[in-house]
């Protein structure tokens, strides 16, 4: 009897197949891995940021020496984004992308698979809830999520 409390996690989080990874023909094998860990696609789209885009999206490394390169890579072509729901969406999913570094990522998660390197890692995750929200919203509008 009484309420029923659950873990206060938001349910959603938001994700980008990367240059790199679409290049090299992973899209279809990295959305199906996605989707076998039990995220539902909430939305999605095959879009390319311009350079101006893809500063704004990435500001908060402005400061960062790898930035200059970051722009010119998520820029250089295709990607995949979408939105993902799941119980705990964002921990969940930082743990199956792995380590930012693939040599660092633990064995069987996307970076440890599909990623080249640091840079260009295949896929990016929220990294909190807050993010997630931001971040979907900067690639979607409400009427493209479901
Ligand atoms: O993507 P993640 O949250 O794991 O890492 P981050 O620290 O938020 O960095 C954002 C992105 O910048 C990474 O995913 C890499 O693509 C890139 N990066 C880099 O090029 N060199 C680094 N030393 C660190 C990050
Ligand atoms: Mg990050």
């Amino acid at each position: 009897m009484g309420l029923n409390f659950k873990k206060m996690t938001t349910n959603r989080t938001f994700t980008m197949i990367k240059p790199d990874a679409v290049k090299s023909g992973y899209a279809g094998k990295i959305l199906n891995q996605i989707c076998d860990a039990g995220f539902k696609i909430v939305a999605m789209k095959f879009t390319r940021l311009s350079k101006e885009k893809a500063g704004e999206f990435y500001a908060v490394h402005a400061a960062r020496p790898f930035y200059g390169e970051l722009v010119d890579f998520m820029s250089s072509g295709p990607i995949v984004a979408a939105i993902l729901e799941k119980e705990n969406a964002v921990e969940d999913f930082r743990t199956l992308i792995g380590a930012t570094d693939p040599s660092k990522a633990a064995p069987g998660t996307i970076r440890a698979l599909y990623a080249k390197n640091v840079g260009e890692n295949a896929v990016h995750g929220s990294d909190s809830n807050e993010n997630a929200q931001i971040e979907g919203s900067f690639h979607f509008a409400g009427t493209e999520i479901f």
